[in-house]
């Protein structure tokens, strides 16, 4: 299963390439900032069209389709494209993130670094391989000493003032933070080594469900802003190294 996974990533991952620089068609979902491409829609079609004809009794979260739910112990969780602002203005960061759950429980989790042709893949227990090497996060458990990434909601009118504060909390305790513009990267990057900690609040299913695997695989550490076990439709999601996983809590929880 894990094999033709990371096959329809690399094809959704070939078609985001061919579109990458061209002409688009672009949509408005909720407002100016949060966008839809003709590409997104390609990209999700040919991985909806995959599972239905290999796995037809299973259920799918979709971001541009929605659920299709039936009594399949089995559910895929797909983000089409993950980072469609960055790639709709040319900024040559973006992902295509699929998870699938058995029972609730993550099982498989593959995102596709589309531009660098890097896959990243974990299945449940058997640990997390970037383009099949085996990854670790990194062991470093001093925070002042951290590179963090972290990214905002499409809702910036409610959140952003709360977002801001634990950025600048975050900025001024750690050695720097980035913002790259797809939360599936963001954990692949704390997978393998480069970020000690990734923290974003308001993400959806489509954008955690790979990840969360893939960084618990290779070692390191989730939970929400509270400390407490995430599931994919939890409100905030940290994920770290497992070494500065408390000190970043802290500083989440900071006040002012
Ligand atoms: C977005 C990206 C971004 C994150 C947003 C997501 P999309 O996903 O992951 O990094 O900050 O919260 O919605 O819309 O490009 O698939
Ligand atoms: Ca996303
Ligand atoms: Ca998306």
């Amino acid at each position: 299963m894990i094999n033709k996974t990371i096959e329809i990533a690399k094809q959704a991952g070939a078609i985001i390439r061919e579109g990458f620089g061209k002409k688009l068609s672009i949509d408005f979902k909720t407002d100016e900032a949060n966008l839809v491409t003709n590409i997104d829609k390609a990209s999700e079609k040919l991985i909806m069209d995959f599972i239905r004809k290999e796995y037809p009794t299973h259920s799918i979260i979709a971001e541009e389709s929605g659920s299709s739910k039936n009594s399949s112990e089995y559910t895929w969780v797909i983000d089409p494209l993950d980072g469609t602002t960055n790639f709709a203005h040319g900024f040559p960061i973006f992902s295509v993130s699929i998870g699938l759950q058995k029972n609730g429980e993550t099982i498989i989790g593959v995102i596709y670094d589309v531009m660098r042709d890097v896959i990243y893949s974990a299945e449940k227990g058997s640990g997390t391989y970037e383009n099949g090497k085996k990854i670790f996060v990194n062991s470093n458990s001093i925070l002042s000493q951290s590179l963090l990434v972290t990214g905002f909601a499409y809702n910036r009118e409610d959140e952003y003032r709360e977002a801001i504060k634990k950025f600048g909390n975050m900025l001024t305790a750690s050695r720097g933070v980035r913002r790259l513009g797809s939360a599936a990267i963001d954990f692949c990057y704390v997978a393998n080594g480069v970020f000690e900690g990734f923290w974003e609040a308001k993400l959806a299913p489509w954008d955690v469900c790979a990840g969360l695997l893939i960084v618990e695989e290779a070692g390191g550490k989730t939970s929400d802003f509270n400390g407490n076990k995430v599931k994919i439709d939890s409100d905030s999601f940290l994920a770290t190294n497992g070494k500065v996983h408390s000190k970043m809590l802290e500083v989440l929880r900071k006040k002012a």
